[in-house]
């Protein structure tokens, strides 16, 4: 194992990274969704390290990542449907929260003190690289500040914590939403967070409707807060059109000079790995972005969800 890089340096290599890692310092990794601020989820300081990076409120639990279903079996346990789900979608954007194994060594910062984890095994083959590198489970929460637009590339990650965090660059992220968030309590199922993984191929799997957590709801993700993936500019959403002073976002056609677009095509898949990129972007320059209606279907559901929370009264920042 080489020596840690320094303070301020990239990694570049999954085995630098993980050396950082293994040293009990966080460092900022590729998944297939979002970059993830990753720490050793067995080091107390090493997670704590992650909340303070993030400005994360202590009360929100943290996704751990596995390299493989060994590593996560080590983790919680698997009801006959939640191995269902695991063995079609991992490894894949797909979160499943179950009962935490008490002798799994995972810190209690990472569960908020909950009797449930979630866990996912990444698609992007660096990240489970570099789990395994590293021979522990890694908490990681998405690579920003608290409330802030997940990143997608290696590059938003340094500029919003402004080169304090390393990171090891993977690539831009392929599906470009978070995980979809599943509760598996024995046979029930409940969508605790809308994501890359769309409710409808879910359903189609389970040959049965998936419900969807309530706000509030004792299962409910306790990260879900109203203000969230937010850009600094204002946002308008469902705009046919661009007021005088607004950026547009547009979707389902191309971007005329001066705007952008989610999807030229209409292709809700183009148009998740297109969001946050294209938020990062016109956040550099907009004060306002009015953003086209975007259809509810399939992973419009994940896509509506994070454009109303970034659109949500937040305080000024
Ligand atoms: O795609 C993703 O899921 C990314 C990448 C890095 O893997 N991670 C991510 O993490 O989005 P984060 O921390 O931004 O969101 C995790 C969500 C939070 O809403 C949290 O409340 C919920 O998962 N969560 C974690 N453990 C939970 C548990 N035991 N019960 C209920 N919700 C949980
Ligand atoms: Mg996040």
């Amino acid at each position: 194992m080489p020596n840690p890089p320094k303070s301020g340096e990239n990694p570049a290599s999954v085995e630098a990274a993980a050396a950082i890692l293994r040293a009990g310092r966080v460092c900022a990794f590729p998944t297939e969704t979002v970059y993830g601020l990753g720490a050793d989820a067995t080091n107390p300081d090493a997670v704590l390290a992650i909340y303070e990076t993030k400005g994360r409120p202590r009360f929100n639990p943290l996704i751990v990542h596995c390299a493989d279903r060994a590593m996560a079996g080590v983790v919680a346990v698997f009801s006959p449907l939640a191995e269902s789900l695991a063995q079609r979608f991992w490894p894949g954007p797909l979160t499943l929260v179950l009962p935490l194994r008490p002798d799994a060594g995972i810190v209690d910062l990472v569960t908020a003190g909950l009797d449930t984890v979630g866990v996912r095994i990444p698609a992007h083959p660096l990240a489970r690289d570099l789990i395994r590198a590293v021979g522990r489970p890694l908490a990681a929460p998405s690579a920003n500040p608290s409330g802030r637009l997940s990143p997608t590339t290696a590059a938003q990650v340094e500029a919003m914590f402004e080169g304090r965090v390393p990171v090891l660059d993977g690539g831009p992220a392929s599906a470009g939403v978070e995980s979809t968030i599943l509760a598996v309590d024995g046979d029930a199922v409940t969508q605790l967070r809308a994501g890359a993984i769309g409710r409808d191929e879910i359903e189609a799997v389970l040959g049965r409707p998936v419900p969807v957590a309530a706000a509030g709801d004792p299962v409910a993700a306790p990260g879900m807060l109203a203000s969230h993936y937010a850009p600094r500019a204002r946002l308008r959403l469902d705009a046919d059109a661009p007021l005088p002073g607004e950026a547009y976002l547009a979707f389902g056609r191309p971007a005329a000079p001066g705007e952008w677009t989610l999807s030229a095509t209409g292709d809700l898949r183009e148009a998740a790995r297109t969001l946050f990129a294209a938020l990062h972007e016109m956040d550099r320059t907009a004060t306002a972005i009015a953003v086209a209606p975007i259809p509810r279907n399939g992973l419009g559901e994940a896509i509506n969800d994070r454009l109303t929370r970034a659109a949500a009264p937040r305080d000024t920042r």
